[in-house]
């Protein structure tokens, strides 16, 4: 049997999108009419309030067959309407084809979803490696709300591409080897001239070093900062100490393993709280040893120049349409950079993992370094990995300016996050929602809406754009927030708790009697679309959209319909069925933003 083009696409793929299995259907009624099934690629309606789908191949199809597009539609619509898919399907003049499914089809869909246990995420990782490069944290400096971004963004790319069959390491890539160290090194020694770490002569096994605390560190580092910018002499001190531990001083190494021993924790801590965690821990300091390796297969490349006594590479290429400063790998006293470091790196996850992918989330102010980093990869052979920068843009106050603290400082991660928990404690409080709630219990609750608020109001906005940190619209329990979406999450809960029904229940009927359970089925289905999105422009704001669209559905389908009262057995058991899958779908869109929720609010 020869094998045609459609029943060759149906065999190659096992999870399909909406779109896709749509696409199936109507690519066989092109082929039937004559035409090529190529033409019947199927899209989300863009007029909601005409059609839930549609197809514009007949307008590619009339310059290829010389036809009007409304005939070539005509013909398609034709065969469409022998199935009993669509409830709907027209032809829109001057050749657009208007889709609108049958009840029994998206019941259909439905059960499928409920019966999927990818829950409708398409598989299109194949089990490929890709390190996610996202945190980025500096130890010895407290974790600062910069550093916000990075690690809610990074953990929800990467948790979805674990959702999409990748496998997707997180890696932190901890600042823990440049100047700031140097800073808090040269700031002790001035405090605690006599302890050993300091001099020359320091013993390791022997020695003691000097003891640290994080309030300590969280006081050292913004004065010794603020110190180097004022003082030239006491910066080249810093840079000096720097210098040295990269180069081993051992008093200097064993103070370095003493700021990581206690930022770690904290930094762990901090990110505990956002639901945030990396598969390694690596820093820049594991890089340090691959660097000799770097300037080797540069060398041997002959891509090393000598330029004031710095060794750097040329990056230009032949279309840049603006000029691109060359890559510099050591300076003149022969130290390391930043770009070092980065590419250092990427041999070393070469070796670690040989990814397929190293997807590097970070501001959007640093691409110009990672345009370079990737142009000397790539000249250097250092990686087959296709290397990503996944920019993000900054968290502005009210004022449209990068957000401050109330005094004009930085303000620090842990202190916004209990600001955001604060803040849903009183509005749960004067919400009367936790009445009988122990205060343990509402404190529970209270930091996971607002740890809920704060991801949500970041991750809602695509990740390249600035965005405006407003507490009190984030904390919202209407709009686009994350609020809204808990709240959604513990109605459903009530439901089925009044009525009995477990949680895990399978879903026992889809049937649809109204236009509002329509409208959340149908946005139900468009999750599979929306997290291929997402995947694909490595954007969550797709996944919020998504579970927005299908609480807000469900907000009007609660509103329009007594669900515990309903007498008739079986509406009720579809009923309780949607509700079962609706809550199961918004708890899958939660965790692939890694928010949790709540049981009752
Ligand atoms: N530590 C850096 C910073 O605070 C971010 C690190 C980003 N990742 C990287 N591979 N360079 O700016």
């Amino acid at each position: 049997m020869i094998m045609t083009a459609v029943s060759a696409r149906k065999g190659k793929r096992k999870m399909k999108t909406v779109t896709e299995k749509l696409g199936e259907i109507v690519a066989e009624a092109f082929e039937a009419c004559g035409y090529d099934g190529k033409l019947g690629t199927v899209s989300i309606s863009d007029r909601e309030d005409l059609c839930q789908f549609q197809c514009n191949g007949a307008f590619d199809g009339a310059k290829l067959y010389k036809k009007p597009p409304f005939v070539i539609a005509g013909e398609v619509v034709d065969i469409l309407l022998k199935n009993n898919i669509f409830k709907k399907a027209e032809v829109a003049k001057p050749g657009f084809i208007n889709l609108t499914l049958s009840d029994e089809y998206v019941s259909k869909l439905l059960s499928e979803i409920s019966e999927d246990k990818y829950l409708s995420v398409p598989q299109t990782g194949g089990g490929a490696t890709v390190v996610v490069d996202y945190g980025g944290p500096n130890v010895a400096k407290p974790l600062h709300i910069g550093h916000l971004r990075s690690a809610i963004i990074g953990e929800s790319i990467k948790r979805l591409a674990k959702a999409a069959g990748y496998n997707a390491v997180g890696d932190i890539h901890l600042g823990d080897w440049g100047l700031q160290i140097g800073l808090v090194i040269t700031e002790l020694s001035k405090r605690f001239p006599r302890e050993r770490c300091f001099a020359d002569d320091f013993s390791p096994g022997k020695d003691s070093v000097l003891t640290l605390d994080v309030d300590m560190l969280s006081e050292v580092y913004p004065l010794a900062s603020k110190k180097s910018k004022e003082d030239e002499e006491y910066k080249a001190e810093a840079q000096r100490a720097t210098f040295e531990l990269q180069n081993g001083r051992a008093g200097y190494v064993a103070l370095w393993k003493e700021i990581m021993r206690v930022s770690i924790p904290d930094l762990k801590k901090n990110y505990d709280r956002l639901n945030v965690s990396f598969e390694y821990w690596y820093g820049e300091s594991d890089a340090d040893k691959y660097v000799g390796e770097l300037v080797d297969i540069l060398k041997e490349k002959n891509l090393l120049k000598q330029s004031e006594g710095a060794l750097i590479v040329d990056l230009e290429e032949e279309d840049d349409k603006s000029p691109i400063a060359p890559i510099i790998i050591k300076k003149s006293d022969n130290s390391n950079l930043y770009s070092t470091t980065d590419l250092a790196t990427i041999i070393q996850r070469e070796k670690d993992f040989s990814p397929s992918g190293i997807w590097y989330v970070v501001d959007t102010r640093q691409e110009l370094h990672f345009t370079q980093v990737f142009r000397c990869a790539k000249k250097a052979g250092l990686t087959s990995a296709k290397t990503e920068f996944l920019g993000f843009g900054t968290m502005n106050g009210k004022d449209g300016k990068p957000y401050k603290t109330r005094e004009g400082g930085v303000m620090r991660l842990e202190d916004l996050l209990t600001t955001a928990k604060n803040a849903a404690k009183d509005k749960l409080n004067a919400s009367a929602y936790l009445s009988d709630a122990s205060e343990e219990e509402k404190d529970s609750v209270a930091e996971k809406v607002g740890i809920a608020a704060i991801k949500f109001g970041d991750l809602i906005n695509h990740r390249s754009k600035n965005y405006i940190f407003d507490l009190d619209k984030f904390l919202s329990f209407e709009g686009k927030t994350g609020t809204y979406i808990l709240y959604t999450v513990t109605r459903i809960n009530s439901i089925l708790k009044k009525t009995e029904t477990d949680y895990d229940a399978k879903p026992s009927l889809f049937r649809l009697y109204s236009d509002s359970e329509r409208e959340l089925a149908l946005k139900i289905l468009l999750s599979g679309e929306r997290f291929k999105t997402a995947l694909a422009e490595r954007a969550p704001n797709n996944i919020c959209d998504s579970v927005y669209q299908i609480a807000s559905a469900f907000s009007k389908f609660y509103h329009d319909n007594k669900i515990i009262d309903e007498k008739n057995e079986e509406k009720k058991n579809a009923w309780l069925s949607l509700c079962l899958l609706t809550r199961k779908m918004i708890l899958k869109h939660l965790d692939l933003l890694a928010i949790d929720s709540v049981e009752n609010m």
